[in-house]
């Protein structure tokens, strides 16, 4: 961030001038946050390069960077001028990444429409293969949900808070690993996917018919979903702490964004550390 500022600043670069990111989404979220501040604002062209910066992160405006407290806890709403996505840059992408991607396309499945996730469930091999045109197909869905939802509440007074459905979990899970590369930002994803509807079945939000069409989704494409792979009982009061730092929370209670069925959100449910923790030490016996 620092060495962006420095290098704009000794070469005396304007407002009008445009910088462009061509990387994933770390390198996205954190030009585009270095654009937003830059003499208060200099154009910002994004080219993502990943998977997941196709699908979620070079869309929407968050900018930001982490720091040892927190994930995205400093940042900014900062629109591109323009997002330029080129599949042919996926071609280098290990497997790994793809599946990163796959997390939040995923994500976006579950939030909005049940359909979404029909079709997702139906090509997931066809498309953690990178077939074409499934892969095309799925990109711009992905992309179609995401602006749907970013266009009604750009500024994430409420609805935009369906897109961090998993999140408050995968958050934790990071900054408990220190941002290592034992665990990415997508497979973290996986994980926090699976404790929200964990955490969703347990309270009687979610129907066990739902819940084992997600479960089944993820056993059949081997995705990240076992806690115990990353966490042991030790990780739990620093898992809980982190939790609670997160930016979503308005009091001492920690707020989670949960799933009534596949396609419907329920936002805004509150809960008690001492309930995360529990919850928590019980998926990490299992
Ligand atoms: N701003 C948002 O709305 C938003 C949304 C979702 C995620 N994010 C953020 O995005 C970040 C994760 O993004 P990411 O998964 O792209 O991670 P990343 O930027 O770390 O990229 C993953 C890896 O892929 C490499 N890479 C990039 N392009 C490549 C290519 N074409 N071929 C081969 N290797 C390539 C990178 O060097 C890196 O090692 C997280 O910090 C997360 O918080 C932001």
């Amino acid at each position: 961030m620092n060495k962006i500022l420095n290098l704009l600043l000794k070469n005396n670069f304007q407002r009008n001038d445009c910088l462009i990111s061509i990387g994933g989404g770390i390198t996205g979220d954190v030009s585009g946050f270095a654009s937003s501040i830059y003499k208060r604002g200099m154009k910002f062209v994004n080219v993502p390069t990943t998977l997941l910066a196709q699908v979620d992160s070079s869309i929407g405006g968050k900018t930001g960077v982490n720091t040892a407290h927190g994930k995205n806890l400093i940042g900014s709403f900062y629109q591109p001028n323009l997002v330029v996505s080129d599949t042919n840059f996926l071609k280098t992408l290990p497997k790994r990444e793809i599946i990163c991607g796959y997390a939040e396309m995923l994500k976006h499945s579950l939030i909005l429409k049940s359909k979404n996730f029909t079709f997702l469930d139906k090509n997931a091999s066809k498309i953690l293969k990178m077939k074409s045109p499934f892969i095309e197909k799925s990109i711009i869905e992905s992309c179609k949900i995401k602006k749907k939802i970013v266009e009604l509440d750009e500024n994430e007074r409420n609805l935009r808070k369906i897109l961090n459905f998993g999140h408050t979990f995968a958050h934790a899970y990071e900054t408990t690993l220190n941002y290592s590369k034992k665990l990415n930002h997508g497979e973290a994803v996986l994980l926090g996917i699976t404790s929200a509807i964990n955490f969703s079945l347990k309270i009687k939000l979610l129907s066990k018919k739902d819940y084992f069409m997600i479960k089944n989704h993820f056993t059949k494409n081997n995705l990240p979903n076992n806690l115990n792979n990353y966490f042991s009982k030790k990780d739990l009061q620093k898992l809980v702490l982190f939790m609670k730092n997160d930016k979503k929370n308005t009091s001492n209670l920690i707020n989670l964004i949960l799933l009534k069925k596949i396609g419907n959100i329920k936002l805004n449910l509150n809960f008690t550390n001492r309930k995360i923790y529990d919850f928590l030490k019980l998926q990490l016996m299992n």
